[in-house]
C-alpha cells in the first residue's frame, strides 16, 4: 500500500486492515506511517510494518521494489501514492513536474513491475491502480498532472487486458474530487471547491473497494453512468485508432501546392 500515511492511502489501509490484510504501508512520513500501523494492528489485530520510502527516489523505489518483489506473500498492491502541482505548464517548475512523472508514473510502473511475475507465477493477486478523472481529460491547470493519470489509465487498462484470462485482477480507480491534502499541495486549496463536487476519503474507498469485490476494472466512484461513459469513450478512441490504419497520408493532405 503506497501513500498510506495520509488521505485515500490511509482510508484504503484501515479499510484493508478491516478486512484482515497484513499490510506493509510506504510513504516518507515515518511517524505517521507508525501511528497508523500501531492504531492498525491494536484494533484489527493484523500484521502492519510501516516502509519509510520516498517513490521518487531512484534508489529508494529500487529497494522497496526489489523487497515486494521478493516476498511471495503479496497478494494486492494498491499503487496510491501521488503528487500533484495545479497549475499551467510555464508557471510549474521542473522539480514539480518531475516529481509528479517520478511518482505518479515511475514508482507505479516499477512497483507493479515488482509484483507482477510473482503475481502470474502464482495465478493469484490483484494490482490497484489510483488514476484520476483527470487521466481521461486534461484541464487548463492540470496538464502535466492529467498526462501522468492518463499514463496510468493507459498503462492499467492495457494490463487489464494483458492479464484477462488469469487469476490476476488489475483496477484502474478514477477518482474526481476527494477531500484530502492533495489540493493544498496542488496549489489549488480544497476550500476553493464548491462542496457538492468533493467526495470523502471513506466514500471513496467504500465505492472503489465495493468495485473490486464487483470485479470492475475500471471503477470511477463518483460517475452515475460509467459502464455507459467508458463505452462511449472506447467507441470514439477505437474508431480514432481503426481510422488511422491505412498506408496512404489522408487526402485532405495529398495534392497541396505549397
Ligand atoms: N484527492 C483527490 O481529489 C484525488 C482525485 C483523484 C485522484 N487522486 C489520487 O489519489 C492518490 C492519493 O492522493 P490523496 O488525495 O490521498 O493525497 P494525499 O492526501 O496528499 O496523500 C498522498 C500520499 O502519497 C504519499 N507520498 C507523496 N509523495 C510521496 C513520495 N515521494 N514517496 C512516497 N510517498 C509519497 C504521501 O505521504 P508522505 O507525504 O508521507 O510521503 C501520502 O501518503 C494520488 O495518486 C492522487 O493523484 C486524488
Amino acid at each position: 500500500m503506497t501513500g498510506a500515511s495520509a488521505g485515500i492511502g490511509a482510508a484504503y489501509a484501515e479499510c484493508l486492515a478491516a478486512r484482515g490484510f497484513d499490510l506493509v504501508l510506504a510513504a516518507r512520513r515515518t511517524d505517521r506511517l507508525e501511528a497508523l500501523a500501531e492504531t492498525l494492528r491494536n484494533k484489527f489485530g493484523v500484521a502492519v510494518r510501516a516502509a519509510t520510502a520516498d517513490l521518487a527516489d531512484a534508489d529508494q523505489l529500487e529497494a522497496f521494489a526489489a523487497e515486494i518483489g521478493a516476498d511471495d506473500t503479496v497478494t494486492l498492491l494498491v499503487n496510491n501514492a501521488g503528487t500533484s502541482t495545479l497549475a499551467p505548464v510555464a508557471d510549474t517548475s521542473v522539480a514539480a513536474a518531475q516529481a509528479m512523472t517520478d511518482l505518479n508514473i515511475r514508482a507505479l510502473v516499477r512497483l507493479t513491475m515488482a509484483v507482477l511475475p510473482g503475481m502470474k507465477d502464482r495465478d493469484r493477486g490483484a494490482i490497484v491502480n489510483i488514476g484520476s478523472v483527470l487521466g481521461f481529460r486534461s484541464l487548463p491547470v492540470s496538464t502535466i498532472y492529467s498526462a501522468t493519470k492518463a499514463y496510468v489509465m493507459l498503462f492499467t487498462r492495457g494490463l487489464i487486458d494483458e492479464l484477462a484470462g488469469t487469476n490476476v485482477s488489475v483496477q484502474l480507480v478514477a477518482p474526481a474530487a476527494t477531500a484530502t491534502d492533495l489540493w493544498d499541495i496542488s496549489g489549488v486549496p480544497l476550500s476553493a471547491l464548491d462542496p457538492a463536487i468533493v467526495m470523502t476519503v471513506e466514500a471513496m474507498v467504500d465505492a472503489a473497494l465495493a468495485g473490486l469485490d464487483a470485479g470492475e476494472t475500471i471503477t470511477m466512484p463518483s460517475v452515475e453512468e460509467a459502464d455507459r461513459l467508458i463505452a462511449d469513450f472506447d467507441a470514439s478512441t477505437l474508431a480514432l485508432l481503426g481510422a488511422s490504419q491505412k498506408s496512404a497520408p489522408a487526402s485532405r493532405y495529398l495534392n497541396v501546392t505549397a
